[in-house]
Parts: C-alpha cells; sequence; structure tokens
C-alpha cells in the first residue's frame, strides 16, 4: 500500500475560509465530517461516505468544551491529531481543520443555542449541556466551511437527529447525512471512548449489542414496551455494567415515547450504561 501525501491541516478561520473559497470558485463541492478526533475506523466511514458525496471532504477535529459538563471527561478525552491527520489522508480526506479552543470560543463569547424536541429526554435528561453545546458548534461549523453536505454517525443517533431538526428549524442549506454505526467483530459499537476500557471491560461492553437486539426484536414483535425495557435493563446489569441512565424504545425521529407502550410507527432502541468510569452509548433500528 502506497503512502498517502501528508494531510493539509488548518487551525485559523481565516486560512479556512481560503481554501474552501479556492475549491468553490473551482466550482467543487465540499462535505464536511466534524469529529473530535481520537479517529477510529468509524470516523473514517463517514470520511469515506463524504467523498462519495462531494469532490472536497474536510474533517474538523476539536474537542468541543461547551458539550461537556464540568464533571466530565473533558480533559481526559483522547487527543491524537497526528495520528489524526494521517488517518484522514489515507480515507481520502483533502483537509483537516483543527482550531483552538481561543478561536472558536474567544474572550466575551456570548452566544447559546437551546433545543427541544429530539434534543428532550435521553441524553438530554443526563448530559442537559450537551446538546446546546454541540448545535453551537455544529452552527459555528457550519457558517465557518459552508459546506454542501455534512455526515455524521448513527452511533450518536439523537445528536443526529438534533442536528437534521436545527438544521430543518434554521432553512440551513445543507444535506445532512447519517451513517450507520460500524462495530467490531464482536459487535461493539466502535467510539473514541472505547479508549478508556479494560480488557474485562471490552468484554462487557461487547455484550451490550446482542442485548439490545434481542430488546428490538421483541419490541418489533409487538410486545408491550414497558416489559421490553426492563428485561433489557435487568439484562444489561446481568452483563456486568454497573449502571443504565436509560435503555428506551421510542420514536425514530422526534425520540418522543410511545403513548401507547407498543411499537407502532418506526422505532429506535437506545442505551446509555456506565462500566467504571466509561460511559457508553449505543442504539438500533426496531
Ligand atoms: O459527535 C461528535 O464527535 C461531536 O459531538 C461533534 C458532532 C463533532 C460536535 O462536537
Amino acid at each position: 500500500m502506497s503512502a498517502s501525501a501528508p494531510l493539509p491541516v488548518v487551525r485559523a478561520v481565516t486560512d479556512l475560509r481560503a481554501t474552501v473559497g479556492d475549491w468553490k470558485r473551482q466550482g467543487l463541492s465540499v462535505a464536511l465530517v466534524p469529529t473530535m478526533g481520537a479517529l477510529h475506523e468509524g470516523h473514517l466511514t463517514l470520511v469515506r461516505e463524504a467523498g462519495r458525496r462531494a469532490d472536497r471532504v474536510l474533517a474538523s477535529n476539536f474537542v468541543n468544551p461547551t458539550q461537556f459538563a464540568p464533571t466530565e471527561d473533558l480533559a481526559r478525552y483522547p487527543r491524537r491529531q497526528e495520528e489524526d491527520a494521517r488517518l484522514l489522508a489515507g480515507a481520502g480526506c483533502h483537509l483537516m481543520f483543527a482550531p483552538t479552543p481561543e478561536a472558536m470560543y474567544p474572550e466575551g463569547f456570548a452566544t447559546s443555542i437551546a433545543m427541544t424536541g429530539p434534543a428532550l429526554g435521553l441524553e438530554g435528561d443526563f448530559r442537559p449541556q450537551m446538546f446546546g453545546g454541540v448545535a453551537l458548534i455544529v452552527t459555528k461549523l457550519f457558517n465557518q466551511v459552508q459546506p454542501d453536505v455534512a455526515v455524521f454517525g448513527e452511533k450518536d443517533y439523537q445528536q443526529l437527529m438534533v442536528i437534521r431538526r436545527f438544521v430543518r428549524d434554521l432553512d440551513l442549506p445543507i444535506d445532512i447525512v447519517g451513517a450507520p454505526t460500524q462495530r467490531d467483530e464482536a459487535g461493539l459499537a466502535l467510539s473514541s471512548r472505547n479508549d478508556y476500557l479494560s480488557e474485562a471491560e471490552l468484554a462487557v461492553a461487547r455484550r451490550l449489542n446482542q442485548i439490545l437486539a434481542e430488546a428490538a426484536a421483541g419490541a418489533a414483535a409487538g410486545r408491550p414496551l414497558p416489559g421490553v425495557e426492563r428485561e433489557a435493563y435487568a439484562a444489561i446489569l446481568k452483563a456486568g455494567f454497573e449502571r443504565i441512565d436509560y435503555v428506551a424504545v421510542r420514536h425514530a425521529e422526534d425520540l418522543s415515547p410511545f403513548r401507547d407502550g407498543v411499537v407502532d410507527a418506526p422505532a429506535r432502541i437506545l442505551v446509555a450504561a456506565w462500566l467504571g468510569k466509561t460511559r457508553l452509548i449505543d442504539n438500533m433500528a426496531v
């Protein structure tokens, strides 16, 4: 395999705009893949998908402080930008935008975004700062890059629904593409946070997708959801997870609960559970 050329990396918004402006003057379409770095095969799949949809692919690499609560893992979140740039180049990315926190949130920054709809419940209950922070940074990135297309993973399914909603609400002329979750050979959803797991924790984590698949099959067969969710909850604890924030079957688009307690429309099962200090999320179509 031949080595890829080093990936150009820009850190200033002015440099980013100069490159994207050149591309646009040449009539090239642009796809954005927003990331927080610590890239794995899941991200690279997003980059390849972006490459199928646009002439130029730009990945952002920024650990966004506004989507972390003070008690969360902002400081220990893995950062390895050189390795990220190498992986992105190999996946066909054309430019990495890796701004500093000061460039994204300069002194005196005073704007926030509040969302309801798909941002309520699930992650919204346990990480109340999360979707405001995501909406803020993704809106900034969209304004800075002005891409034609942006690609996000279904691994963060609620985030994808939130982004689709604010893009629709704010009339942003960007095509939002969701790409399927990438899993390891045992079915564990790939995540930068898997880096935190010991071998023993990995073995437990690898049981989650099977439990979700069984619950999804029960829900799809018309079993009452309170029972499906209760059994999934018990199975996740039995597998060795220490704590569960939620395991719930919801409408696939707005993530509202099924009022009659049975699935009668497109649905998704979503989970967040803890192994030691690590919080894992996963989801699946029902
Ligand atoms: O999914 C992520 O990695 C982040 O939430 C995103 C979309 C890059 C915003 O910081």
